[in-house]
């Protein structure tokens, strides 16, 4: 009810005003433990790339950039938390507006340009706390920066140690040129890099790549292969799309920059499911774009995702969005007979 009420001022204000107030409230940390009903299932649970999951619903990079609000995160049901983009100088981003709510649509556009406090000051934040759950750490180079692997690996450095898990953004559509990182040259570069200074660590944590939704089937293909022969950990996919605006109905539907949301849903579950074929299923998937609720996170780990995760439906459903979307995934998984999530991973990715 009380939320309820923020939630319709909320949706009326300024959507990166609205934002920093979610941010402000969760930051205070107030939230108490038994907010939800629904406390998790065995059933939920799955080891990935090496790292044990309480449940596979998790949040997405760009809601929390800063590393100010993951433990709250933890509380409100999200098996997992993935900080940044973070780069390795603080950045303001792109002029404002940058961030536009397309209600009718149930999605956002935003441009922000990856704005954030830069890597030692979200390396001090996240020193101060001990992490409640699994954390990942979303790197990205600086906009001057864009194609080149220094500022990846500044960042690998000094996060490798804090994370759970690194994930490699080459996929914002709002740092120029920073999607020509997919080229299999330069990828394949990015990767050895990443995985030289991982040979020289103690100990070995998964790197996972975050991948653009706005490339065709030769491109999987040729992707897989490589992410194949250099034995990735793990894929993202996917980030925001370009494509897809003709059919939006939102006034601000013509803004430039990444769309999120509902309307990229049957989108990213295509990458997914080709993704999966050609990889064998080998390569661990975490699905994202348009998971809303328990039938759209579940048709994702049909399609061939481990895990999930969210952002653009936290928005517009509000906290309990991870908390059901488990409930719901948990009576769906007995339903349909399977003893555990990891029994449908990929069930349907050949439809
Ligand atoms: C406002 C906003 C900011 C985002 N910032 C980042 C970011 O900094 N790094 C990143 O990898 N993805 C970022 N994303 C993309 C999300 O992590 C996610 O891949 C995408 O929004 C699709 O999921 P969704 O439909 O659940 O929102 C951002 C998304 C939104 C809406």
């Amino acid at each position: 009810m009380l939320y309820d009420i923020f939630s319709s001022l909320l949706k009326q204000t300024n959507p990166e005003v609205a934002h920093q107030l979610a941010i402000n409230v969760l930051k205070r940390d107030i939230l108490p433990l038994d907010l939800f009903k629904f406390k998790g299932d065995d059933t939920l649970k799955s080891t990935v790339f090496g790292i044990d999951f309480i449940n596979p619903v998790g949040l997405a990079a760009g809601f929390d950039k800063n590393a100010e609000v993951y433990n709250s995160m933890f509380k409100l049901g999200f098996g997992f938390a993935e900080v940044g983009t973070v780069t390795p100088k603080p950045q303001e981003g792109n002029p404002k507006p940058r961030v536009f709510r397309l209600n009718e649509d149930k999605a956002i556009i935003n441009r922000l340009g990856f704005p954030n406090n830069g890597m030692e000051e979200i390396y001090n934040r996240i020193s101060n706390q001990v992490s409640k759950g699994v954390l990942g750490v979303n790197i990205g180079p600086n906009k001057e920066n864009a194609t080149k692997v220094d500022d990846y690996l500044t960042c690998i450095k000094k996060f490798y140690d804090q994370a759970h898990y690194i994930a490699v953004n080459i996929s914002s559509p709002n740092t120029p040129n920073l999607r020509t990182l997919h080229d299999e040259n330069k990828i394949s570069e990015l990767i050895e890099a990443l995985n030289d200074f991982r040979s020289n660590q103690k100990t070995s944590k998964p790197i996972i790549f975050k991948i653009s939704p706005n490339i065709g089937t030769s491109e999987v293909e040729k992707l897989a292969e490589i992410f194949l022969n250099k034995k990735i950990d793990g894929l993202i996919l996917t980030n925001t799309s370009i494509e897809g605006k003709e059919n939006l109905r939102g006034k601000d539907r013509e803004e430039a920059g990444g769309l999120s949301g509902s309307p990229i849903y049957t989108l990213s579950n295509k990458i997914i499911s080709s993704f999966y074929k050609f990889l064998k299923g080998k390569v661990p998937i975490i699905g994202v774009g348009g998971v809303s609720d328990g039938e759209t996170a579940y048709e994702k780990i049909k399609a061939g995702a481990n895990l999930v995760q969210l952002y653009t439906s936290l928005v517009f459903k509000g906290p309990y969005v991870a908390s059901n979307i488990n409930e719901d995934i948990t009576e769906f998984l007995k339903r349909d007979g399977f003893k555990n999530i990891s029994e449908a991973v990929g069930v349907n990715a050949n439809q």
